[in-house]
């Protein structure tokens, strides 16, 4: 079965169970500052999880695009990837446990989907603990499935609880379910989920608690939380393609449809053999598909966020690629594969694939460069410090991930702490990883964000309205302390503009106008709203915000109520992008 194959099966399969099949979003989350990407099938749903209506209805399905860097290190082994694709089903409040099971079950076992042996699955379920008690409501179900009680394993939260990613918000326990992946005539008869050949293929989450401090609490300490019953229960799940296909086809994850024309290339521009040099050719393939996806998302390299972990990621394969003696330029050729083989079902890499290859192929110049010389000066060394470090850094482009990469293969001791001292002396580099930026899952929703997000639909309008009607949004971040827009304009723009719009947006604001949402068929919304982008990225049905007159958006929010819950806004840079794109970034207080 092919990644397509497997894709389509299991979309068809929740929508003939009333699901609506929503598209992924992007990679970067778009209105999430806790974040650096999209980990999971579950984060763009966050509002909807939270009780925000859905455009979609109470249940959707979609396959997500992922990124997760946690494990960046693990990449290489047979199972780790940093790109990768989850396939979803969610019920914001519509059925639970019982029937989430039977479906994942039917799902798995019918001969009609994707007919695995009933009796090669094992599952777990939550043990129970001083927060929440024992999940017998999985673990009843399944077993009046058939699943026998020595294939049910009762695991603590550690391995069988899913969120919040903050310290507070929704979470619940989960069920996952294993396959045994052994010789079928060896499945033992109970399950143990530390034995490697049962490997896990889907986890449905139940979300049933708002984790939260115990009232008239101030202080974060843990036994001051509690386990408040959520009013609205969901379910989240999530199923890694890549690994399924590999598991349907009984091979390796990167010999899939979706990894094996990148191995080919790997061997045929190296002239070496996977089977030889299995570690690095995984990592190769791993970090520019990872890559690719990432500058179809709009990432481009930088020594900050998300282009830092590109940026790390293509030089991390440029030196793995030195590692097996290719001493021709590679990326690129590695990326085309990329966008032949997942372009078909990810358009944006088709549509951006010039300036995929462009910005690949820069870095991996830029790099390989001073790489040679970089690791000369290293072969020197007879030990290594902070300052050392900085200075590979500075002088060589080396990623401080690379030097204690390099530091440990020549067994070196280093001490992580002294090397962030000396990069954070420096203000260089923000390092996301050590920022604690990359743990999955349940958004923050803050208020502060809710009041940019509205920022930006007026500034927008007000650009459109002062500078174009032509005007559209190439690009949006919000954290906590800023908002960051981006769009198409041909020129700088001047100090007079600027405080027109400001002005503009500020004078919008204190009109006090209601933000209203309207939900409708896209095809209705696409008749009104100008959107530039992939209409793609939306499901059929969508929501429209509308403020006043003066602007009107597909967005899935979440908005201020009234304009003046802003505060002020000010324009604190306007710069350029890349050509014909500028950016501006703005505050409200
Ligand atoms: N959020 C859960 C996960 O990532 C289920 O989708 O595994």
């Amino acid at each position: 079965m092919t990644s397509n194959e497997l894709r389509k099966k299991y979309l068809e399969f929740f929508k003939t169970k009333g699901h609506t099949v929503i598209p992924s979003a992007s990679l970067v989350p778009e209105n999430d500052p806790t974040v650096l990407f999209t980990t999971a099938g579950m984060h763009p749903l966050v509002p909807f999880l939270l009780g925000e209506k859905h455009p979609g209805g109470n249940k959707v399905t979609s396959c997500q695009k992922c990124i997760r860097t946690g494990d960046i290190d693990e990449v290489g082994d047979a199972t780790h990837l940093t790109f990768f694709e989850m396939l979803g089903n969610w019920s914001f409040g519509d059925y639970f446990k019982d029937r989430a099971i039977e479906m994942s079950l039917e799902f798995l076992t019918s001969k009609e989907w994707l007919g695995l042996d009933k009796n090669l699955l094992a599952v777990s379920v939550f043990e129970g603990d001083n927060d929440a008690p024992f999940d017998t409501e999985a673990f009843e179900k399944w077993k009046s499935l058939g699943i026998s009680e020595e294939r049910i394993a009762r695991l603590p939260k550690k391995n069988n609880w899913w969120g919040p990613a903050g310290e507070t918000g929704p979470c619940g326990p989960d069920t996952e379910m294993f396959y045994w992946t052994g010789d079928p005539k060896d499945v033992p008869e109970s399950f143990h989920d530390d034995h490697p050949l049962w490997v896990e293929i889907w986890n449905d989450v139940f979300m049933q608690y708002n984790k939260k401090l115990k009232t008239g609490d101030q202080k974060l300490k843990t036994d001051e939380y509690e386990f408040a019953p959520l009013a609205q229960k969901n379910v989240d799940t999530g199923m890694g393609l890549e690994r399924v296909v590999s598991i349907l086809n009984k091979c390796d994850v990167y010999q899939i449809d979706t990894f094996k024309p990148l191995i080919d290339e790997i061997e045929k521009l190296s002239g070496k053999k996977y089977q030889d040099y299995t570690k690095e050719f995984r990592i190769i393939a791993d970090h520019i598909k990872a890559s690719t996806f990432m500058i179809a998302d709009g990432v481009m390299p930088s020594n900050t966020g998300q282009g830092y972990v590109l940026r790390r990621l293509i030089r991390r394969a440029v030196r793995y690629g030195k590692l097996i003696e290719m001493t021709e330029k590679f990326v690129a050729e590695i990326s085309v594969k990329v966008i032949d083989t997942s372009g078909d079902a990810y358009s944006e890499l088709k549509k951006n694939k010039n300036i995929i290859l462009e910005e690949i192929g820069k870095e991996e110049e830029k790099f390989t460069a001073a790489l040679d010389k970089g690791l000369k000066e290293f072969s020197k060394l007879t030990h290594i410090d902070g300052v050392i470090a900085f200075d590979l850094y500075q002088s060589y482009g080396f990623p401080i991930e690379l030097t204690e990469e390099l530091s440990q293969e020549r067994g070196f001791i280093i001490d992580i702490h002294e090397f962030q001292e000396e990069f954070k002396k420096h203000q260089e580099l923000s390092r996301a990883s050590s920022a604690g930026v990359f743990k999955g899952g349940l958004a923050d929703h803050s208020e502060i964000s809710t009041k940019y997000h509205t920022a930006t639909h007026l500034l927008l309008a007000a650009l459109r309205e002062i500078l174009s009607p032509d005007i559209y949004q190439k690009g949006s971040n919000i954290t906590a302390e800023r908002m960051r827009f981006d769009f198409n304009y041909p020129q700088k723009l001047t100090t007079e503009q600027i405080t027109q719009i400001e002005d503009l947006v500020n004078k919008k604001i204190q009109e006090d106008i209601p933000v209203e949402i309207i939900t409708m068929p896209k095809t209705e919304a696409l008749q009104f709203v100008k959107v530039s982008f992939d209409q793609s990225k939306y499901g059929d049905m969508v929501k429209v915000y509308k403020i006043g007159d003066f602007s009107i958006e597909l967005c899935g929010g979440p908005h201020v109520e009234h304009t003046n819950q802003i505060g002020t806004f000010h324009i604190v840079k306007e710069e350029a992008v890349s050509a014909g794109i500028r950016r501006i970034r703005a505050t409200v207080v």
